[in-house]
This record gives C-alpha cells, sequence and structure tokens, in this order.
C-alpha cells in the first residue's frame, strides 16, 4: 500500500524544476460528489511568473469534463515506486471505478482550489483554468499554477517518464553547470 507523503510549501515559480522535462503525472480533479485521477505525460511549462502549464486532456476522458466544469484540478507527480498504479490509472475511466479507491491512494484537502491532492505524490500543483481558448480546438488546457506543494526529498525521487508502448525511462543523476551559465540566463 502506498504512504502519504508529508510536504511543505514550494515557490510556484519554481515548478519547473520538477516539470522538465516532462514526467508523467497523475491529474486529480472534482466536481460536485465526483472525484478523479488520470494518468498524463502531455504538458508543457509555459511561464515563470505567473505560473502557467499547458495540459493536453483528451476530449473522451471523464477528467476533461470534471476539469472544464470546475476549471480547477491538481498536477501530482508520482515516484517510479508507483508504476503499476500510473498504468492502472490510465487505462480505465472514473465513470466506471472510484480510482483513488481500486488504486489505494488518499485525497489530501487542497488550500486554492476544490479537487484533491494526491497523498501518496511526492510534489503537487494545485491549478485554475487560465485560458479556455485551446480546448475546444486542441484539448489544450492552460492552468495557472496557484499553490505548489513538495516533499523535503523530492529531488532524490526517481520520476516516470513514458518513452510509448508502455515503456518508462526513470530519471537519473545530475549534473552542475551552474558556472557556466550567463548569470542572466541562470533562472
Ligand atoms: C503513460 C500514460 C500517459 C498518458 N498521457 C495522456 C495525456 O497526456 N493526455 C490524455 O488525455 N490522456 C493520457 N493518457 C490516457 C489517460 O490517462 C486515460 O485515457 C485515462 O483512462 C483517462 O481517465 P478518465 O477517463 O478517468 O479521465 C495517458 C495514459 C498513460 C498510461
Amino acid at each position: 500500500m502506498p504512504s502519504p507523503m508529508e510536504k511543505n510549501d514550494f515557490p510556484v515559480s519554481n515548478i519547473r524544476h520538477f516539470l522538465e522535462p516532462g514526467p508523467i503525472v497523475l491529474v486529480s480533479s472534482q466536481w460536485q460528489q465526483q472525484a478523479n485521477i488520470m494518468t498524463m505525460g502531455w504538458h508543457m511549462v509555459m511561464s515563470f511568473s505567473p505560473s502557467l502549464l499547458a495540459c493536453v486532456i483528451a476530449a473522451n476522458n471523464y477528467s476533461h469534463a470534471l476539469v472544464r466544469n470546475s476549471g480547477e484540478c491538481v498536477i501530482n507527480i508520482p515516484s517510479a515506486a508507483l508504476v503499476d498504479e500510473v498504468v492502472g490509472i490510465g487505462n480505465c475511466s472514473g465513470s466506471e471505478v472510484d480510482k483513488f479507491q481500486a488504486f489505494g491512494l488518499t485525497a489530501g484537502e487542497a488550500s486554492k482550489v476544490g479537487a484533491p491532492l494526491i497523498n501518496e505524490c511526492y510534489a503537487s500543483f494545485e491549478c485554475r483554468l487560465h485560458d479556455a481558448a485551446m480546448i475546444e480546438r486542441y484539448n489544450m488546457f492552460i492552468f495557472e499554477v496557484v499553490k505548489a506543494h513538495a516533499t523535503p526529498s523530492a529531488d532524490e525521487e526517481e520520476s516516470l517518464h513514458y518513452r510509448g508502448l508502455g515503456e518508462f525511462m526513470l530519471s537519473g543523476r545530475s549534473i552542475d553547470r551552474a558556472t557556466l551559465f550567463k548569470s542572466s540566463m541562470l533562472t
């Protein structure tokens, strides 16, 4: 059974630290009494401040309607230990399954949105819909991250990176080249 993880505040303008280059995330959402989770790989950081993210949530996903109706969601980052849950959540629909219960995950209360946090993930970013202009055409939701939470040991977590055909890559070691950057470019 996965365990809930305690998190501290994390600056919303720094969330790219966790999102580049595109870890697999779990999107939690809620509309009226219905909460749901979906797996997502197609997201992109768009701006530091406001902290904007673009996410593709297919129109036939149950989550699409929940996020569109509520105008909110939480982007949660699972560690590699949750890989089986990540696949399972991406292979069933919230219209038929209570995914929190089915996958042994617990919902935490967000501070700025109605959608739940997923306590077993090492980072959670509360999002509000910022621009709906691309939804109809591309299923692309542009969100503002209004609150970010990360565990103190988040840098040691392995994230999942989906390569298609059932294969995941895990994040690896880091190298530091800060001294090679122009100071004005070091963000
Ligand atoms: C590794 C992985 C990545 C995925 N990435 C996306 C994505 O970026 N956008 C999307 O709409 N669906 C994506 N999916 C598919 C959804 O997670 C899947 O359709 C899910 O069942 C939707 O759940 P829902 O109908 O309860 O919202 C992905 C699935 C997996 C396994």
